[in-house]
């Protein structure tokens, strides 16, 4: 089964091929970031458009990077939700005109769920990849960590899962964002934000972590309490206007808050696995999301994991098209019921 994916949820628009959910033939991802800089955060419109102008050349170059064509490839696969809607419709529309014109078969994919799938690709011909042979087994525990979600899911088998729990305000990975902005440091936060606590102090500062429900998770308060500190280094009060902390803080200050929050973020994600663990002993624990990126965390997870820890390549982490195309060769698999090309629709806040 050779899957075509198509990813277009936020600034990314990606295409991959995949066969049977485990062999990635292409991987082909063209950014908008570079534009959204600027503005220190994603603009819809501007990623929608930049969607409409990528599509099809990014299509064209993963069936050419797969060496192959329409018809070997088998069927089409699409993220439709969550993720921002503008962004969604370009590639659901590409998806449902391409199912009907090309007659294929046409996949609906959740975003999230496929950020769990890049797990499963084990095998691939293409360059620069580091991947394991191992599929992760069940029950799996999986660890969903992105700039727009943050859970832990149990899952039984494939495509079966329980949510056990998740943020109940910002995403880890919005977290990290923000903290950049208070710093000064370029969007997207994540990289910048590990790059600058490589030179810091973690245990510099105390920040808090905060207490909610057993498996959910919460980062707004740390993220204020971030602001709250930054106001202090630089001896003023708590109205004092976020946007002037950069030019007032030293890069020493910076550093050493980068630090102190990376630590407390992934401790908060930590302080959960171990926990889920202790209860549901799972023969597999995988991360997955664009935070999964963060050397910092994978090497905390595999301190703190007993049993088997997978972790995608770095570029099978962030947005990509192989996790969509993973997904629908999965789905396929297993029987899911196909989407119509006539009426797919895009589900913004669609959850796991
Ligand atoms: O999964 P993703 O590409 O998009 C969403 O579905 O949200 O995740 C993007 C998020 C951003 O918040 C970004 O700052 C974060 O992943 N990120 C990182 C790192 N690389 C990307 N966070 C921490 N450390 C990193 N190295
Ligand atoms: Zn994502």
């Amino acid at each position: 089964m050779r899957v075509l994916g198509i990813e277009t949820s936020c600034d990314e628009t990606a295409v991959a091929i995949v066969d049977d959910g485990i062999d990635m033939k292409s991987n082909v991802v063209a950014s908008s970031m570079q534009l959204h800089v600027k503005y220190g955060g994603v603009v819809p419109e501007i990623a929608a458009r930049s969607h409409i102008e990528a599509i099809i050349p990014t299509i064209q170059e993963a069936i050419e990077q797969a060496d192959t064509n329409w018809d070997e490839i088998d069927a089409i696969a699409v993220t439709y939700g969550a993720g921002l809607g503008g962004s969604l419709l370009i590639g659901v529309l590409t998806a449902r005109t391409l199912a009907i014109t090309k007659g294929k078969p046409l996949i609906a994919c959740n975003h999230v769920l496929g950020h769990v799938y890049a797990n499963f690709i084990r095998k691939t011909n293409l360059e620069n990849y580091d991947i394991v042979d191992q599929a992760p087994e069940f029950p799996m525990l999986a660890i969903i960590v992105s700039g727009g979600h943050t859970q832990l899911a149990l899952f039984e088998s494939h495509l079966k899962y329980r949510l056990l729990g998740r943020t109940q305000d910002d995403a880890i990975g919005e977290a990290f964002d923000k903290v950049a902005k208070i710093l000064g440091l370029p969007y997207p936060g994540g990289p910048s934000i590990s790059a600058a606590a490589l030179k810091g102090d973690d245990r510099a500062f105390i920040l808090p972590k905060a207490k909610v429900g057993k498996y959910d998770f919460s980062f707004s308060g740390l993220k204020t309490a971030v602001l709250r500190l930054a106001q202090q280094q630089v001896g003023e009060s708590f109205d004092f206007p976020s946007y002037r902390l950069p030019e007032r803080l030293n890069e020493g200050q910076k550093a050493n808050i980068a630090a102190s929050f990376q630590r407390v973020a992934i401790e908060t994600i930590a302080d959960k696995v171990i926990t889920a663990i202790d209860e549901f002993k799972p023969n597999s624990v995988v991360l997955a999301g664009g935070v999964a990126a963060n050397k910092a965390l994978r090497d905390k997870l595999a301190s703190v994991v007993p049993c088997s820890l997978v972790i995608p390549d770095i570029k099978l982490c962030t947005d990509n098209g192989a996790m969509i195309a993973a997904l629908g060769g999965w789905q396929l698999k297993n029987n899911l019921p196909l989407a119509d090309p006539y009426t797919l629709d895009i589900a913004p806040n669609l959850t796991m």
